[in-house]
C-alpha cells in the first residue's frame, strides 16, 4: 500500500468513525429520497458514472456482482446495510468502499435509483 492511499484509508475510516451517526447508519435510518424522480434520474447517472454498471450489470441485473433488483440479498436490504455496502463495501469480497469518492447523498440517490427498478416481490419491500 503506498503512503498516499494509506493515509485516504485512515482519513476515510476517521471520517467514517466520527460521521456515522451523523450520516445515519443506525439501523433505522431510511433513504430522504426513496421515490423522489429527479434524486433517482441522478442516481441513475451516478450509477453510470462510479461505475457499478462494471460489475453489477448494465441496469443492476447482476453480473460479476449481485443482482441488485431481485429480492435475493445478502443480509436483510435495509437501506441503513445497503447505504453500508456501498460507503464501506463488503471486505473480503470485490465489492470496495466507496464512500470516499461518493459523498452520502450521492450514495441515498443512487439507493432511491436501485428501489426504482427492484423487480422482486413486493411483499419483501421493507423500505
Ligand atoms: C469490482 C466489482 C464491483 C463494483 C465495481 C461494484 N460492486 Fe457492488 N458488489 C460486488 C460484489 C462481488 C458484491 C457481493 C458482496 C458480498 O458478497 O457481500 C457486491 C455487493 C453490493 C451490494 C450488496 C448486495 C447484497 O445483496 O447485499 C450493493 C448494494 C452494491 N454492491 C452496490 C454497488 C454500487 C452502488 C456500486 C457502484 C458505486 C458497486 N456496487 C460497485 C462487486 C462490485
Amino acid at each position: 500500500m503506498t503512503i498516499k492511499k494509506f493515509a485516504r484509508r485512515a482519513a476515510f475510516a476517521l471520517f467514517a468513525l466520527t460521521l456515522s451517526p451523523a450520516i445515519g447508519w443506525a439501523d433505522d435510518h431510511e433513504n430522504p429520497y426513496t421515490g423522489d424522480p429527479v434524486a433517482i434520474e441522478e442516481g441513475q447517472k451516478l450509477w453510470a458514472k462510479a461505475g457499478c454498471y462494471s460489475c453489477h450489470g448494465e441496469t443492476a441485473e447482476g453480473a460479476v456482482g449481485p443482482d441488485l433488483t431481485d429480492d435475493e440479498w445478502t443480509y436483510r436490504p435495509t437501506d441503513a446495510t445497503i447505504f453500508k455496502a456501498i460507503a464501506v463495501g463488503r471486505p473480503g469480497t470485490n465489492m470496495v468502499a466507496w464512500g470516499n469518492q461518493l459523498d452520502p447523498d450521492e450514495i441515498w440517490k443512487i439507493i432511491a435509483y436501485l428501489r426504482s427498478i427492484y423487480k422482486g416481490d413486493p411483499d419483501k419491500i421493507i423500505w
